[in-house]
């Protein structure tokens, strides 16, 4: 099998980007994790990137010049997926135009509800009783993207925002890369 190449964008601790490079180490996995893209120098996954031996490069786009050398680098790098992992930055229109419909995302919620920051203590203020995680495509608007997959978790009387964070981080490890693996399951993406 053909691995498609694919960038991750991250801004900080880089949990999900480890476990995407866990799973593209499978046989079976789609894609190949080739190009770490982050918005912050100081991200923690941009050591995970390097033990791995994947390149990276720090990127701080503040107008269309240094979008345009962002897009030259991954068409360079024949980049065809783009997963952001806890990326903390709004791509442009421009941006997503040029890898329309190839550039997902993980978002710590039940989208469509709680899009944005906070979703943990929005979920407890809100007595919900679950919560969880959706991968899904991103377009124009924040979080508001086709869905690819979402998971549940129960919400226990006693979660606090930290205690929910982590149980739902785990269960996003696997719901990405399901995601993935789902989205090129008899299709050219
Ligand atoms: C994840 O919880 C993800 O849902 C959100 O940002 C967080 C990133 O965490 N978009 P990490 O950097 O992958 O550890």
């Amino acid at each position: 099998m053909v691995k498609k190449k694919a960038s991750v964008f991250i801004s900080g601790n880089g949990t999900n980007l480890n476990a995407l490079i866990k799973s593209s180490k499978n046989y079976n996995f789609p894609i190949t994790i080739n190009f770490v893209v982050s918005s912050n120098k100081n991200a923690k996954g941009l050591k995970i990137a390097k033990l791995h031996n994947i390149s990276s490069k720090i990127y701080k786009i503040k107008n269309s010049f240094d979008e345009k050398k962002l897009l030259a680098d991954l068409k360079k790098r024949k980049i065809t997926l783009i997963c952001l992992a806890g990326y903390m930055r709004i791509l442009s229109k421009n941006f997503i135009k040029n890898f329309d419909g190839k550039i997902i995302n993980i978002h710590p919620s039940l989208l469509p509800k709680y899009k944005g920051l906070n979703t943990f203590a929005k979920a407890i203020k809100s007595k919900d009783k679950y919560t969880g995680c959706t991968v899904h495509f991103v377009n124009e608007k924040l979080d508001s993207g086709k869905i690819i997959l979402k998971r549940k978790i129960l919400i226990k009387k006693n979660d606090n925002e930290n205690s929910l964070k982590l149980r739902v981080q785990k269960e996003e490890y696997k719901a990405y890369s399901e995601a993935i693996f789902s989205l090129f399951k008899g299709s050219n993406l």
